[in-house]
């Protein structure tokens, strides 16, 4: 449906790069599919690419974290989004610390949160995994880059 693809190529929302850990193994990848869900309880929902690295990983993780980039670190998108963990280790390329439940967080995110997953959705070429937030860091005030900052990128593996 053209009118549906013209529609979502000009919507504009934050990306966010989704870390997780698992049998010994870091992962991380950009992500645009994702968004709260639910006030109360607080539930946010990650959609990942069969296809990546990251997906891989996450099916035997019990935690994803979710971080925003901070505007102007454009070399941290870059590095999730074009890059894939099947080639290369992201997490020696950037700065980071093994937070809760052994997730790498990224020592340069704006700000971020952890969740456990409740439930994993087969939606299509994506997995939405819905996650209820059980550790955060953000400060009053923070930047963030967007869909519009990086939808030039090529992705590391088509979706
Ligand atoms: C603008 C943009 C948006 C993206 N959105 C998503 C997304 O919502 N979910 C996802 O799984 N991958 C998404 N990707 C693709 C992955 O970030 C990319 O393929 C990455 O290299 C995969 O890394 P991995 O194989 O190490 O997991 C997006 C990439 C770009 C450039």
């Amino acid at each position: 449906m053209d009118a549906f693809e013209r529609l979502v190529a000009g919507l504009d929302y934050p990306m966010y790069v989704v870390t997780t850990s698992a049998g010994g193994q870091s992962a991380g990848c950009l992500v645009g599919f994702a968004s709260q869900v639910s006030i109360d309880p607080p539930r946010f929902l990650v959609a990942l690419s069969k296809r990546n690295h990251t997906f891989r990983v996450a099916q035997d993780a019990r935690h994803l974290a979710v971080h925003l980039i901070p505007q102007g670190d454009r070399e941290l998108a870059e590095l999730f989004g074009s890059q894939t963990g099947d080639e290369i280790d992201k997490f020696s390329r950037c700065s980071w610390r093994a937070g809760p439940h052994g997730l790498p967080i990224l020592s340069d995110a704006a700000a971020w949160f952890a969740g456990v997953v409740l439930d994993r959705v087969d939606v299509g070429d994506h997995v939405a995994h819905v996650l209820e937030p059980v550790d955060a860091d953000a400060p009053d005030d923070f930047d963030f880059v967007s869909f519009t900052d990086v939808s030039d990128l090529d992705p590391g593996h088509d979706a």
